[in-house]
């Protein structure tokens, strides 16, 4: 038999716990394959002394990743390690300067330094693979990078965060607050250490930049991109999503525009019978547009360890076989820099929720001053709570809900409308702005 690929693993969290797992129990199938087994050699982590639920006393034990990636037994680095800076990012460039491939699942670290290491993988002959750093088990960066690779992108969007598709889901479905669905979701392991990075949307921006430099063939430029979370969506919001035929959910978008590459993400309205708003839960899901063929949407398992392994051992196999593409997909040298397209300049659907004064010219002053901006209504509908209904004045004096839908317009439209709204004071609170995306 073929001399087996020398895997280190660095990191024993769910993830790298799943990884010697299914190495293990998918050996042979590995072997038939590949045409060689794969076999972990040495291992390293924070604590050796942690209890993980597996058998690691039959691998060596290395001090430190960094040991690691330079161990001359190993010929693959496996970095489950996570975090854009030290150790996993020493250990990373110390491996393939040292001539080995390396497997990551670390989105933080390929967003900051992607092109940095892929120049050095480059110049080293090896392979940086990274299938497990978007969407977990789903095979996207394949399918962009070798699947799709004669076709030209269009638009790339998608649900790339489990915890906030958990919780949107959780609300909707169980009428539960948004802190109560966070908390559930940081229980079950789905959530990051901080959560704020899940439901603030930093997540999926990592993610998407990932997901747009393969699509578009541009640096990767995670500051370029619009980033809005989902700690602002109520019940309310969600509600007037159902009946008006849409769902909430948070996306990572980058898309073609004559201004550029539009990257953004941010709570959106996607229409109930799209294939993106079936997706429910923890899982993710992603919608390619390219040139040529019908959009296709994968959905699967965005988070865990078992399926954040499979696309680990996915990568494993294909160095196993030999098989090295460029890492983002084309050279370096021929990746772009990012033409941004401004947010202001976004164009599409809006929905608008606004708290107005109950008074006679409230509702004229809020359509003057969308006309303003040329913003024409798709709907608009105000809406009194049951109890207020039953008062049979239909004046309460509290502030009414106020619900819109516009057609197309930009982003800075909106922005500027809704000020000369605040400024009128015909409103309470801010406006709850929700972007519509069209499938
Ligand atoms: N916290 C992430 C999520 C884990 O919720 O999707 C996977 O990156």
């Amino acid at each position: 038999m073929a001399e087996p690929l020398k895997v280190g693993l660095a990191g024993l969290g769910t993830v790298g716990t799943s990884v010697v797992r299914l190495l293990e129990d998918g050996r042979d199938k590995l072997v038939a394959r590949s045409g060689r087994p794969i076999e972990v050699v040495a291992i390293t982590a924070r604590s050796r002394a942690k209890k993980r639920g597996a058998d690691l006393k039959k691998y060596r034990w290395v001090a430190d990743p960094l040991t690691l990636a330079r161990d001359p037994s190993i010929d693959v680095l496996v970095e489950v390690i996570g975090g854009a800076g030290d150790p996993a990012k020493a250990a990373v460039e110390a491996a393939l300067a040292a001539g080995k491939a390396v497997v990551t699942a670390n989105k933080a670290l390929l967003a900051r330094h992607g092109q940095k290491l892929a120049a050095l993988a480059e110049r080293h002959g090896v392979a940086l693979n990274f299938e497990a750093a978007v969407a977990g088990g789903i095979p996207v960066i394949k399918t962009l990078r070798e699947g799709l690779n004669g076709n030209a992108f269009t638009r790339i969007y998608g649900i790339l965060n489990g915890t906030c598709n958990y919780i949107l889901s959780r609300m909707e479905q169980d009428r539960l607050g948004f802190e109560q669905c966070l908390r559930e979701a940081q229980r079950l392991g789905y959530a990051e250490a901080d959560p704020s990075f899940d439901v603030e949307g930093h997540d999926t921006a990592q993610k998407l930049s990932i997901l747009a430099s393969l699509a578009f063939g541009t640096k990767l430029d995670p500051a370029a991109i619009y980033v809005e979370g989902i700690s602002s969506i109520t019940l309310a919001d969600l509600d007037a999503a159902e009946q008006l035929g849409y769902r909430v959910k948070l996306l990572g978008v980058a898309v073609k525009t004559e201004a550029g590459i539009e990257q953004r993400v941010h709570p959106t309205m996607v229409p109930k019978d799209s294939a993106i708003a079936q997706v429910m839960g923890v899982t993710n899901a992603v919608t390619i547009d390219a040139e040529g063929i019908m959009p296709i949407t994968l959905v699967g398992p965005g988070a865990g360890g078992m399926a954040t392994a499979s696309a680990v051992v996915s990568d494993l196999a294909d160095i196993a076989r030999g098989v090295r593409g460029a890492p983002f997909g084309r050279p370096v040298s021929h990746m772009t820099a990012t033409r941004r397209a401004p947010m202001q300049r976004h164009e599409g659907g809006y929905y608008i929720r606004l708290l107005a004064r109950d008074h006679p010219g409230t509702a004229a002053t809020i359509a003057r001053r969308l006309a303003q901006r040329g913003i024409s209504l798709d709907s608009i509908v105000q809406r009194h709570d049951a109890a207020e209904q039953r008062a049979a004045s239909g004046r309460s004096g509290k502030p009414v809900p106020v619900i819109m839908i516009t057609y197309a317009t930009s982003e800075d439209a909106v922005r500027k409308a809704l000020s000369a709204v605040r400024r009128d004071r015909v409103i309470s609170g801010s406006p709850q702005v929700i972007r519509i995306e069209k499938n």
